[in-house]
């Protein structure tokens, strides 16, 4: 049977390549300005939601939320990047992509991005601004034409079907915060926004404007203020504990390489403070640096931010409570609130080079082939091709900065050489004791393991006190 039979019979073959009906298709209501339009209030609506999920991460103190703010912002910034593409493509240059489209949805973000609160943060970002953005690629697959502006209609889809999920979780989490505090009505916050957001016309601008009254502002954009002294919640117990040098066991030909998986477990869950403290960089150079350069730091924060999460599942796989575990937080502190910008990618940069030689990423992935730990094997495998990539990245848009790589690279550790650590502050002050953890979360994983705990190795204590700090650590 050939296609001209298949046509001639009941089953034809589908019309257009299957875009639409030609009844949809004849239709001529829809023009290239109006897809613009739409499309960069998209893009604005899209670039506000990365910039506000990214200056939460280093505050937010609640560990979900940390790690999916990275991921959300991250998957905002690949929107982003689709709706610049597409309105690249239709006569837009000079693309003006910068401007704002509406003062009312300016007014709607920042007051999302001035509240203080969690909750507010959540019902703002999750109940209101997200499913005005899926009403809005919804509405868009609808009224662009099939044919002539399929590749609108690509990305309305592509967006609708990776945000719905992002608003699932967000709404699930907001509900949550919204039955713990019984005494909030979040009611009328949500009437507030959606006031603003009416008197924007929608999001993307096609309803009619409704003839009341602006709300007054509750959060004005010049209060606004970035904290990035980070943050965790009450179960990160201890975290200016620096009494255990991970590194040192790690580099430790005499100790076994089972032994080392639960060392590694420990230094991926405490790479959550990579995205509390790259998440700074961004918000410092938000005006200084390109899209390029936020797309890719947005992706490589969200690594990260998965690394951790690797530490939290490996532990999990050996049931053991990561909340015992003092996890370090005093890296992205410092950082935050001794270094600038510039400076702290530069250290950024510095430690993630130092991570390519035999004392790397490779060195981490052959002890966890040679623990016979598939799940420590399959982590490290992937956390090895990451940081191959967060390498390029850094030569892509830190290097060209410099005159070279050596001149690059001998920035960052002078940055990282003038970080003062509080270590003995820190004590004196009952910060922490450096309590000495590794005994007892050894022996627990012994249990587990099923084998005796080996006396040199329980015994193991370097603290960070006789090292310089820890190169290695991301
Ligand atoms: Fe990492
Ligand atoms: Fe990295």
């Amino acid at each position: 049977m050939n296609v001209w039979e298949v046509e001639s019979g009941s089953a034809a073959v589908p019309a257009l390549a299957g875009l639409c009906s030609m009844e949809r298709a004849v239709d001529g209501n829809w023009s290239l300005e109006e897809s613009v339009s739409r499309l960069k209030r998209l893009h604005y609506s899209l670039k506000r939601l990365h910039e506000m999920l990214t200056e939460k991460i280093t505050h937010e103190p609640i560990y979900e939320l940390k790690t999916a703010y990275s991921l959300h912002a991250y998957l905002c910034a690949e929107q982003v990047d689709l709706l610049r593409r597409r309105v690249s493509e239709m006569r837009e240059p000079p693309l003006g992509l910068d401007k704002c489209p509406d003062e009312s949805l300016a007014v709607f973000f920042d007051e999302i991005h001035g509240t203080p609160d969690t909750l507010e943060f959540l019902v703002g970002v999750y109940q209101v601004a997200l499913p005005a953005v899926l009403k809005a690629c919804q509405r868009l697959k609808k009224d662009a034409h099939p044919l002539a502006d399929a590749p609108t209609v690509r990305v309305a889809k592509l967006i609708e079907f990776e945000l719905s999920e992002v608003t699932s979780f967000g709404q699930a989490a907001s509900e949550y915060l919204t039955c713990e505090q019984e005494t909030v009505d979040v009611d009328p916050w949500r009437k507030h926004l959606s006031t603003f957001l009416s008197l924007s016309g929608a999001m993307d601008g096609v309803e009619e404007i409704p003839d009341i009254p602006s709300p007054q502002r509750r959060y004005p954009k010049e209060n606004a203020v970035y904290h990035r002294e980070p943050r965790r919640d009450g179960r990160f117990l201890d975290p200016f504990n620096a009494g255990v040098n991970p590194e040192a066991f790690l580099y430790d030909e005499s100790y076994s390489a089972q032994d080392k998986t639960l060392m590694m477990y420990y230094k991926r869950i405490r790479e959550l403070d990579v995205p509390e403290m790259m998440a700074s960089i961004l918000v410092d150079l938000r005006d200084e640096e390109s899209w390029g350069f936020h797309m890719e730091m947005s992706r490589q924060l969200w690594d990260e931010a998965r690394h951790a999460m690797m530490g939290e599942v490996g532990f999990a796989s050996l049931g053991i409570d990561w909340t015992q575990i003092p996890i370090n937080f005093t890296w992205s502190r410092n950082l935050n609130l001794q270094l600038d910008a510039r400076e702290r990618h530069g250290v950024l940069f510095f430690i993630e080079q130092g991570l390519m030689p035999r004392t790397g990423k490779r060195y981490e992935w052959e002890v966890a082939n040679e623990s016979g730990d598939e799940l420590s094997a399959l982590f490290q495998d992937f956390d090895w091709a990451d940081e191959v990539l967060h390498a390029q990245i850094g030569r892509r848009w830190y290097v060209p900065r410099y005159d070279n790589l050596k001149e690059a690279l001998s920035y960052g550790d002078r940055c990282w050489s003038k970080v003062l650590s509080y270590w003995r502050e820190d004590l004196e002050k009952g910060r922490t004791e450096h309590r000495n953890w590794w005994p007892e979360l050894y022996e627990q994983a012994c249990k587990v393991w099923g084998k005796e705990p080996d006396e040199a190795t329980r015994a193991f204590c370097v603290t960070y006190e006789s090292q310089r700090a820890d190169l290695e650590k991301i």
